[in-house]
């Protein structure tokens, strides 16, 4: 039997960095771009069919862990090829590598005929995450196992949110690659030198996540925006927006978005906006640059 499965992308609305010191976050998938993974009989090998490299099973790139550990979790038994075939922009905060990660996992179990939960998935694929970030707290992982919009607190179980009125979220690509990795280090260290300043930044951050949570499930939409835009004045406090970001954001801010902030790691990837006007916030954010423009509607 050929298993075939997919994963959609993720963002992160609501609390990137503080959720890695125990503050809450609010992550929701964007259903528009996919990983999928086809895997059948065959020598052992992962393909990538945008890049074309081929990841030996056995090796320790992240996917190859992510093969091994779904194969010994399904007890296979001989080798599988797997074709990774994955729309998700790379290393843009959209949760790429935790998508396909979960792709591979769900199409090994199909494979084998085996039903794994969604936090099954979930757990197989942080493994790899650690290889990819080091020490992620795991919402990328969740939100993308879950495919629902989830309130994450980093060794709690993770929540689903109710959504109560849906809203738009335009995301902007600057086209430059965020490294998680270091980014989390960089924060990590700066943190070490200055512990007060930075506990506060992440209190406030785990607050407007708080308070975020109440507005979704309220349907209070307006207030989304300033808590938006409050979270990303915090995030560039802790270093982590860049020029590329700020241009993003101020140009969807001047084309009327309710708020706007970066999105993930930092560093370049993606800004988020919110609006009720999402052609013209994506016009706006194409003439300052940004290199793709995605528009996604939470809880539609
Ligand atoms: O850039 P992304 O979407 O992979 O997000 C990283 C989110 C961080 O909070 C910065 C790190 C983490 O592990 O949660």
């Amino acid at each position: 039997m050929e298993g075939k499965r997919g994963a959609a992308g993720k963002i992160i609305l609501f609390g990137e960095h503080s959720v890695v010191y125990g503050k809450p976050a609010i992550a929701v998938p964007v259903a528009s771009v996919r990983a999928n993974a086809r895997v059948k009989k065959g020598k052992g090998f992962i393909t990538s069919v945008q890049t074309k490299e081929r990841i030996p099973i056995s090796s320790e790139h992240p996917f190859a862990l992510a093969a091994r550990n779904a194969l010994k979790r399904v007890e296979a038994v001989g080798f599988v090829d797997v074709e990774l075939d994955s729309e998700i922009p790379v290393a843009s905060g959209m949760g790429s590598g935790a998508a396909c990660s979960v792709a591979i996992i769900r199409a090994i179990a199909a494979h084998n005929k085996v039903k794994l939960s969604d936090k099954d998935v979930s757990d197989i694929a942080y493994e790899s995450e650690k290889l990819f970030h080091g020490t992620p707290s795991g919402i990328d992982n969740t939100a993308v196992s879950f495919e629902m919009p989830v309130w994450f607190i980093k060794g709690q179980e993770p929540e689903t949110l109710k959504i109560k009125k849906p809203f738009k979220i335009v995301i902007g690509y600057t086209g430059i690659k965020g490294k998680t990795k270091e980014l989390v280090a960089a924060v990590r260290e700066r943190k070490e030198k200055d512990e007060a300043k930075y506990n506060r930044l992440f209190d406030e951050m785990g607050e407007i996540a708080t308070s975020a949570r109440k507005a979704i499930e309220r349907g209070n939409i307006d207030v989304l925006g300033p808590l938006m835009d409050r979270n990303h004045e915090l995030l560039r406090a802790i270093s982590v927006s860049s020029p590329e970001l700020e241009k993003l954001v101020a140009a969807a801010r001047n084309a009327g978005a309710k708020g706007a902030k970066l999105v993930g790691a930092g560093g370049g990837g993606n800004m988020i906006a919110l609006t009720d006007e999402p052609k013209k916030v994506k016009k706006a954010l194409l003439v300052a640059g940004a290199k793709r423009v995605y528009v996604t509607t939470v809880g539609g």
